[in-house]
C-alpha cells in the first residue's frame, strides 16, 4: 500500500490543490493532506484550524483523504506516519526550481521518503494561495478560484457579524 503526504500551508485551499488532492487519491492507496502548523510564524490569512476544516470540508467525498497537521521537519511526520511518497505540485519553471531544492535536502534527510511531483492542471497554473490572499483582501471576486468550502471560511474572516 502507498501512503503518500500532500504537505503545505492551505492558507487558504485553492482549486489547484484540490485537483492535485483529486487526483493523487487516485494514484496512491491513501493521501494524507498535511497541513503545516508553523508555530514560529502567525498565520498568514487562516488559522490553522479554518484551514484544516476547509480541506477536510472540500474532500469529504474522498475515501482515501486524511487531513492532518504537522510541525517540524516534513520527513519526521513522513516517517511518523510510515508514509513513502511526497507529493508536490509544480506550477511551472519556477516552482521547480524551489521545490527541486527541496526535495534534494529531503532526499538526504530522508531517502525512503520519495518526492512525486504532479503538474498543475493548465486551468489552475496560474493560481496560488497568495494571489487569492491578495485579490480577497483587496475585494475581488475568487470564486471561480477557491472551493466553496475556503469561500465561506475567507467571508467568516471578513463579517463583523460572525465574530
Ligand atoms: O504551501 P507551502 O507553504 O508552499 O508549503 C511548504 C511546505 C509546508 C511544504 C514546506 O515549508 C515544508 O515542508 N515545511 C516543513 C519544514 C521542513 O521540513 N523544512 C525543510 C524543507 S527542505
Amino acid at each position: 500500500m502507498i501512503h503518500a503526504l500532500y504537505p503545505g500551508s492551505f492558507d487558504p485551499l485553492h482549486n489547484g490543490h484540490l485537483d492535485i488532492i483529486r487526483r493523487g487519491s487516485l494514484v496512491f492507496d491513501q493521501l494524507t493532506v498535511a497541513v503545516l502548523s508553523n508555530p514560529l510564524k502567525n498565520s498568514k490569512f487562516l488559522e490553522l484550524g479554518a484551514r484544516v476544516n476547509v480541506v477536510r470540508e472540500a474532500t469529504v467525498d474522498l475515501d482515501n483523504v486524511a487531513v492532518e497537521t504537522f510541525a517540524g521537519l516534513l520527513v519526521d511526520f513522513v516517517r511518523q506516519r510510515s508514509a513513502q511518497v511526497i507529493v508536490k505540485s509544480l506550477r511551472g519553471a519556477l516552482d521547480f526550481e524551489y521545490e527541486a531544492q527541496m526535495a534534494g535536502l529531503n532526499r538526504l534527510l530522508n531517502p525512503d521518503a520519495e518526492t512525486v511531483f504532479m503538474l498543475a492542471a493548465p486551468e489552475w497554473s496560474f493560481v496560488s494561495s497568495t494571489r487569492v490572499r491578495e485579490l480577497s483582501g483587496l475585494g475581488a471576486d475568487i470564486s471561480r478560484l477557491v472551493p466553496a468550502a475556503s469561500l465561506n471560511a475567507l467571508k467568516n474572516l471578513t463579517d463583523p457579524s460572525s465574530e
